[in-house]
């Protein structure tokens, strides 16, 4: 009955799918969460959470208890289950290219569209290429059993880490890439309590649907990266990065958002989707349009290169030196290391010899995993004892608290560098400290 709440399946349940699919069944939906990683799917079925995300724990116990969320790893459940199939795989960047990695993708819906025996809507969430949501229609089409109607919609996501919750329960808007009238009246009835929120709908087609995502991934990526352009103008020239900002932030058509000067965009999406989306336009021919995102990335990478500098100048080398690095997530509220702009810093410093030790809130067990050539200490205060300098690389608010005259007590030299500009420059300066931060004389 197509008047009832659709059952929904959610294939894939990393950060994503695992949010979606949790979210959906505390709306009220009967849900399916789907994946091959049988320790994921093992974990998330006995109330845990694979990764750090606030408010999520409680709500996945919340959904099970409920019974309306279930996982399994077999595609014919999914497709015997579900009306509508969410596909939230991953599209990493391809080793050695800026290309998008398309393999999880296809092979979701290559497992899927076989066990789709009745009427039926696959829905693309995850970051593509635009072009891939039409060569998946052509796969779903050739791959569903003869004689049952399926379509293919896009409907992307732009959920935040740390925000992740509020993100899919309350979005700023709802993007349909569909092909049909039946395909919107499927997703208005799978998104319908967000919808009776007043939430704003755009109706559109697949390109358009998947290039929303990357429009505003790149957007977000090049404000950032234009605010630290203007960094690098003002340390040339001895002017001071955060006044600016917040002049510029004064006028509503440009906004403070993502206008915040510092150490750059890392993580899991910004950085790998700005070089998918140019690799992806050379490849139609319209490269030229999106050049300046090569621009964009290059000064995103300039920043931890000058962070380097600035503690290299700031101690008159780092060979030998004692330097707490704190922060190792790609921004706080996450345990996600995916290109974390702090830990690139930290690595180099290590590289060129210095005695470098990190702390993080959240992330240090994956930063352990991932290097364990690098020292990790228990808190700020204990990677900070004896050290030549503090460098605030990831801008959690433990370390914003940290009180100056309290740290002063153990370090070597009363020197911090501050890459996020997270911290009061002035009351560091009054209480001693040799205070630094990019752009800012
Ligand atoms: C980003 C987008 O904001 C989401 O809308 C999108 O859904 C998501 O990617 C995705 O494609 O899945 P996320 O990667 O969680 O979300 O993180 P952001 O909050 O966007 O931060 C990205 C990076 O930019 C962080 O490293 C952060 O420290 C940095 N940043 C952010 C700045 O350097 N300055 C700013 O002013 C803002």
């Amino acid at each position: 009955n197509q008047a009832e709440a659709p059952r929904l399946t959610v294939i894939g349940t990393g950060y994503l799918g695992a949010t979606h699919a949790i979210c959906m069944a505390v709306l009220g939906f009967e849900v399916l969460g789907v994946d091959v990683d049988e320790r994921k799917i093992g974990k998330l079925a006995s109330g845990e959470v694979p990764f750090f995300e606030p408010g999520l724990p409680e709500l996945l116990a919340k959904a099970l208890e409920s019974g309306r969320l279930r996982f399994t790893t077999s595609f014919e459940e999914a497709g015997e289950f579900g009306d509508v199939h969410f596909i939230c795989v991953g599209t990493p960047q391809q080793p050695g290219s800026d290309a998008a990695d398309l393999t999880y993708v296809d092979a979701a819906v290559r497992a899927l569209a076989p066990h789709l025996n009745r009427r039926a809507l696959v829905v693309g969430k995850s970051t593509v290429p635009v072009g891939t949501a039409k060569r998946l229609t052509g796969i779903v089409h050739e791959l569903a059993p003869a004689g049952t109607e399926v379509e293919l919609a896009w409907n992307p996501e732009f959920l935040r880490e740390g925000f992740a919750v509020d993100d899919t329960m309350r979005p700023d808007r709802l993007v349909f890439g569909v092909a049909s009238d039946w395909a919107l009246e499927r997703l208005q009835a799978a998104f319908r309590p967000v919808l009776d929120l007043g939430t704003p709908v755009v109706r559109t087609d697949l390109a358009t649907a998947e290039l929303v995502k990357v429009a505003a991934n790149s957007f977000l990526a090049t404000k950032i990266s234009y605010i630290n352009a203007m960094a690098e103008v003002c340390e040339a020239v001895g002017a001071d990065i955060k006044d600016l900002a917040d002049s510029l932030a004064l006028d509503d058509r440009i906004g403070g958002k993502f206008l915040k000067p510092g150490l750059g965009f890392g993580g899991g999406c910004l950085p790998k989707d700005i070089r998918a989306f140019a690799h992806r336009a050379e490849e139609i021919g319209v490269g030229q349009a999106v050049s300046f995102l090569r621009e964009v990335d290059d000064i995103n990478r300039r920043r931890r290169a000058r962070t380097v500098d600035l503690v290299r100048e700031m101690l008159g080398g780092i060979s030998g030196k004692r330097i707490a690095a704190w922060g190792a997530a790609f921004k706080p509220n996450s345990d996600d290391i995916r290109d974390a702009p702090a830990l690139d810093v930290a690595r180099t410093m290590h590289g060129l010899g210095g005695h470098v030790r990190v702390f993080d809130p959240a992330a240090l067990d994956n930063a352990r995993r991932a290097f364990p050539e690098l020292r990790y200490g228990e808190s700020a205060f204990d990677v900070a004892q004896d050290a030549d300098v503090v460098v605030l690389l990831t801008e959690w608010s433990e370390f914003r608290e940290i009180e100056p005259d309290a740290l002063a007590e153990v370090v070597r030299h009363k020197r911090i560098v501050d890459g996020r500009h997270a911290l009061d420059a002035a009351r560091w300066r009054a209480a001693g400290w040799e205070y630094r931060a990019l752009g800012r004389s």
